[in-house]
């Protein structure tokens, strides 16, 4: 069964074809990042415009790349949230034309559960099945959070951000530090050789009382990175000009350090809670090779097994969208087949 996945939910427009859950046909990822560069972040409507120019030539090469004809496709799957209204709606539209066209399934998945899903792309990977229970540290521009995966569809939330997410962390201290956009690569090259112990900046959350909740969530599984930007900003009012110097390095990389300590430790901690043997992070900043380098270390001293998605599947793209889709296929008889999709830009997990 080839599915093909539609992702539009952000700043990449991305189309693949998936034979099963991991077997990619064809990926096509097309950056808009040069686009929303100027503006230091990304502008909703240059998105979604730029999603319409960009789609229907991504179709035509993801169909060629996977040497397959429209006849060759038994399913549509598309993004539906979490993500920037507008851009939902594209690939929302595109989805179900095409859906409705080919006379075949459609499918609306969770962003998240597709970051989920990049986990096990690899054909080398195992099946999200043979290492449930497992828990999984989501950290992209969005969100950041930890949950814990019981089986397909089977999701708890153990903890989030309450406030930044890690990846918009990372965006603002890079725009701070005059990097520019996106951060997290900037701050990573920025980091390259630098003295992560340079400053201290805060690690979010203190450890609260035992028992403790934030949001309805265990309060000690929680993040929050909105002091660590402030800190930031104090840091370079006190020493004007630090970032243009010598010191730029010491400082990405100590910045870098607070925010990935804040995601160990509580990694560290899910893990010791909950018991599983297997740990994966997931989503745009855990392409990150530091991160990755500490999580790596993490799992060894815990003795548990690491899961992380091979990196040009770490950020956005299609193939993972694709992948989600496959656990609830085929539809079950009775099933609707092409459901009205709305754009559901704040779609949680779980
Ligand atoms: O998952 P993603 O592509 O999009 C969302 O779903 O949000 O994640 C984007 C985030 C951005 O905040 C970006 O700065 C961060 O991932 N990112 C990185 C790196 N590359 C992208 N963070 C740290 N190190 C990187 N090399
Ligand atoms: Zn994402």
């Amino acid at each position: 069964m080839n599915v093909l996945g539609i992702e539009t939910s952000c700043d990449e427009t991305a189309v693949a074809v998936l034979a099963d859950a991991q077997r990619i046909l064809s990926n096509v990822v097309f950056s808009q990042i040069a686009r929303h560069r100027p503006y230091g972040g990304v502008v909703p409507e240059i998105a979604s415009r730029c999603h319409v120019e960009e789609l229907p030539g991504l179709l035509r090469a993801a169909l060629e790349q996977a040497r397959l004809g429209w006849d060759g496709i038994d399913a549509v799957a598309v993004t539906q949230g979490p993500g920037l209204a507008s851009a939902l709606l594209v690939g929302l539209s595109a989805a179900q034309a095409l859906a409705l066209r080919l006379d075949k399934p459609l499918l609306g998945v969770n962003h998240l559960e597709a970051h989920l899903y990049s986990l096990f792309l690899d054909a080398s990977a195992p099946r999200l099945e043979a290492v449930a229970p497992f828990i999984v540290l989501l950290v992209s521009g969005g969100h950041t959070g930890l949950i814990r995966v019981e089986g397909p569809g089977r999701y708890r939330l153990l903890g989030q951000t309450l406030d930044d997410a890690a990846g918009e962390a990372l965006d603002k201290g890079a725009k701070l530090l005059g990097l520019g956009y996106p951060g997290g690569p900037l701050v990573e090259r920025a980091a390259a050789g630098g003295d992560p112990e340079f400053v201290s900046f805060p690690r979010g959350l203190t450890q609260g009382q035992p028992g403790e909740r934030a949001g309805g969530l265990d309060r000690d599984l929680c993040f929050s990175y909105s002091g660590l930007k402030t800190a930031l900003l104090y840091y370079l009012k006190n020493h004007p000009g630090a970032a243009a110097g010598p010191d730029l390095p010491h400082l990405a990389a100590s910045y870098q350090a607070a925010v990935f300590d804040a995601l160990v430790e509580r990694t560290a901690r899910a893990i010791a809670r909950e018991g599983v043997r297997a740990v994966g992070c997931a989503g745009g900043v855990s392409i990150n090779k530091t991160l990755r380098a500490r999580l790596a270390r993490l799992a060894e001293q815990t003795g548990v097994r690491l899961l992380l998605a091979p990196p040009p599947y770490c950020t956005d793209n299609a193939a993972m969208v694709a992948a989600a889709a496959f656990r609830r296929l085929p539809l079950p008889a009775g099933a609707e087949q092409r459901p009205t999709l709305d754009a559901q830009p704040d779609l949680g997990f779980g």
